[in-house]
């Protein structure tokens, strides 16, 4: 279906990860706004590779997407508990290389293990370990979908009708199972008449703000107008934008915040607009583990990105590209950072900790 068909088409909502049954049926985001394309997979290869090339990606979404992954890779397989507990190892160990930033990779794969370890101490029979597999990963997408509206809510205490609203990136539905993180105060804001005036960056250089922020948004029927990374700042001087908010990949202990290249941008500006720069996360975001944004792995993505984005040369053969697909912003420029329990603000390495009690 082109985008163009789906106007009249107008469903509510896009589901960026849809289990069908039998297979995992993706949204192809890299063909957005375009067109709208269901990748059909049957494979853990299937799964890794769609991570990889960002036909999946968002945090969430990349979780949500590898849990179902771990199950495809079992779900043909021969043998007992051990053996499905050994299979489900070595598949999430493999999924686990696809993508390095985003916790919720690691913490989704995490859960599934766990869930595979329960059933193999219980010695649960082929059947049964199986489906309550595919149980566990339908759980995780389930979780995410009410998580995400619990954000809004906490989000949307913060903001106040007819206030202008930059993002980054895409941190909506479609990195999601539903709402998005950092887009789920515009959806219930829509829901309940109240207006906001996005703006959404570009985010160069894959335009997730251009081909899939301001695409959703657009089809909710938000206020949303697009604008170039560099135009942030002249924006925010126009007196034009009251609050950032941007999701993220992962957050340290610190309350230092890995999320899309630029944000670390944006939120300097925001600082020196004297507008708050809020972070919308569920708490399988957050990474107790890491103690602070210099321990958190960023992607380098391929050069081609920068070079010869979707198919046009626009730099010289040969040019030297660095390519980070991430940054950090440290916490002293994060105003509060607000998850499905509420905001929470500094300091963070004491309150972030709190919520986990
Ligand atoms: O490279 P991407 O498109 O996966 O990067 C996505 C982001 O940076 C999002 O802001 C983040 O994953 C949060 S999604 C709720």
């Amino acid at each position: 279906m082109t985008a163009k068909e789906m106007e009249t088409a107008a469903p509510e909502w896009l589901q960026s990860v849809r289990w069908n049954g039998t297979r995992l049926d993706l949204l192809d985001q890299r063909l957005l706004p375009e067109e709208i394309v269901y990748l059909p997979l049957d494979t853990v290869q299937d799964v890794w590779e769609a991570i990889r090339e960002l036909k999946v990606r968002g945090a969430p979404a990349i979780g949500i997407s590898a849990a179902y992954g771990v199950y495809l890779g079992i779900a043909d397989a021969p043998g007992g508990a051990a053996e499905l507990l050994a299979e489900v190892r070595r598949h999430a160990d493999y999924l686990a290389t696809s993508r390095p930033t985003a916790v919720n990779l690691f913490w989704a794969l995490d859960r599934m293990k766990a869930s595979a370890e329960q059933l193999a101490a219980e010695g649960a029979e082929p059947g049964r370990f199986k489906s309550a597999l595919l149980a566990e990963a339908q759980r995780i997408q389930a979780e995410d979908e009410e998580t995400n509206r619990l954000i809004g809510e906490h989000a949307l205490a913060l903001f106040q009708d007819g206030m202008g609203v930059l993002t980054h990136c895409n941190a909506g539905g479609l990195a999601t199972a539903r709402y998005g993180t950092a887009l789920a105060p515009m959806y219930l804001a829509q829901e309940r008449g109240m207006k906001l005036k996005v703006f959404a960056d570009e985010t160069r250089p894959v335009l997730q703000g251009a081909r899939l922020t301001a695409f959703e948004l657009q089809q909710a029927g938000v206020d949303v107008t697009l604008i170039c990374d560099n135009m942030a700042g002249y924006v925010m001087s126009k007196g034009w934008v009251q609050a950032v908010i941007v999701g993220t990949d992962r957050v340290a202990a610190n309350g230092d915040v890995a999320n899309k290249i630029g944000t670390y941008s944006v939120a300097v500006l925001a600082k020196a607009h004297g507008i708050p720069f809020y972070v919308a996360c569920p708490l399988s975001t957050i990474d107790l583990e890491t103690p602070s944004g210099a321990d958190i792995p960023i992607e380098e993505r391929h050069e081609d990105e920068i070079t010869q984005g979707f198919g046009k040369r626009t730099a010289p053969k040969g040019i030297k590209v660095f390519n980070p697909a991430f940054d950090v912003t440290p916490s002293e420029y994060v105003t509060a950072i607000i998850t499905e329990k509420g905001a929470v603000r500094a300091p963070y390495e004491e309150n972030l900790r709190k919520l986990f009690e």
